[in-house]
């Protein structure tokens, strides 16, 4: 059997990447072009200047990808591409980038949704894990906790009701000065903090255990700065930090254990950028097992946006015969 190789374009959010995968699962090459440094100024995703910046990046990053895995445009079987969920205008950049090549090379096209994508960064380094299993999504726009039945099928279980956990993160990180982005940031604090510290609130919504809410966890890291600051006591940065990851990874791991034990889950794949937090981890680990539970997770590389996953994603997607037309379009709020 021919090799299947994919060339995957991202661009969701603030991260212009393109990757070659073979096969589904081996990455010949993954290069990000972050505009991070270029957004810390603003504090947070400027999505005009997003936009801009993927279309001064996209050509030479996917340039870089096939150099890097020592391939042409010939070589390819098929292009993959982010088409949802996301910031539109950014999305637009990858879309009409992949149309293009597509069209020009007379490659085949397949959108790809990004969160399909990060729970599929998990089969590139665990070549052992296949469905079905339970993925935690954890990510800065999105929180779900979704049943995976096949390549491409899945049934969310649960989600977040308003802030997304990475969204959290950055809110917190924000209020207590660490500045932008705050998931690394708090992560690398709260280790000189104690996570016992400040009695924060660990939200469950009720009658959907598998529900998220981060926004009263949010007021109340805010309401006790305030609170610190009225007095005129000065805050310990690291235990807020500690205190606040402490009671976010509480929450992520008691609704995942709950889907464990209540579906009979055998193997848990985080995914996303706050699947990289070392807490969140270290608490999902010992957790699954004590149940027996497999447990997965990328390596920091592949958690955060990336086009690898895009790729692994794509090629199960291709082989499955999905393929989309030239008027593929970016669809911001993407179903999964
Ligand atoms: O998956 P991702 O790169 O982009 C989205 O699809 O949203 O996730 C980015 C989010 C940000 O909110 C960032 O603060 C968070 O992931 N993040 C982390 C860590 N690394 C990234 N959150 C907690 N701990 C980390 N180590
Ligand atoms: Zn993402």
């Amino acid at each position: 059997k021919e090799d299947v190789l994919i060339l995957a374009i991202e661009s969701s959010c603030d991260e212009t990447a393109a990757a070659v995968v073979k096969n589904g699962r081996e990455v010949l090459s993954n290069v990000i072009s972050s505009q991070i440094a270029l957004h810390t100024l603003y504090g947070g995703v400027v999505p005009e200047i997003a936009s801009r910046k993927h279309i001064e990046k996209i050509n030479q990053v996917v340039q870089a990808a096939l150099d890097e895995a020592n391939v042409t445009l010939d070589d390819i079987t098929a292009i993959g591409v982010t088409y949802g969920p996301g910031l539109v205008g950014a999305l637009l950049v990858g879309v009409a980038e992949a149309k293009a090549i597509a069209y020009a090379a007379k490659k085949p096209l397949v959108g790809v949704h990004h969160i399909e994508g990060h729970i599929a960064a998990n089969f590139i380094e665990h070549k052992d894990l296949e469905p079905p299993f339970f993925s935690l999504v954890v990510s800065g726009g999105h929180t779900h906790l979704v049943r995976v039945k096949d390549y491409g099928k899945f049934d969310i279980i649960g989600r977040t009701r308003d802030d997304a956990a990475g969204e959290a993160f950055d809110k917190v990180a924000r209020a207590i000065g660490l500045g932008y982005p705050g998931g690394p940031k708090i992560d690398k604090v709260s280790k000189e903090g104690n996570p016992e510290a400040i009695a924060f609130p660990r939200a469950h919504v009720e009658d959907a255990p598998y529900d998220f809410s981060f926004s009263g966890l949010k007021s109340a890291v805010l309401n006790y700065i305030n609170g610190c600051q009225m007095k005129g006591i000065e805050y310990n940065q690291a235990d807020i930090a500690a205190s606040f990851q402490k009671a976010v990874t509480d929450v992520l791991v008691a609704n995942a254990m709950h889907a464990v034990e209540e579906f009979h889950v055998d193997k848990l794949a985080i995914a996303g950028g706050v699947a990289s937090n070392s807490a969140l981890r270290a608490a999902m680990k010992e957790a699954c097992e004590k149940r027996g539970v497999e447990f997965y997770y990328p390596s920091p590389i592949f958690c955060t946006d990336n086009a690898a996953m895009i790729g692994v994603a794509a090629y199960y997607e291709y082989i499955n015969g999905t393929r989309s037309g030239w008027d593929l379009n970016a669809v911001p709020n993407l179903k999964l």
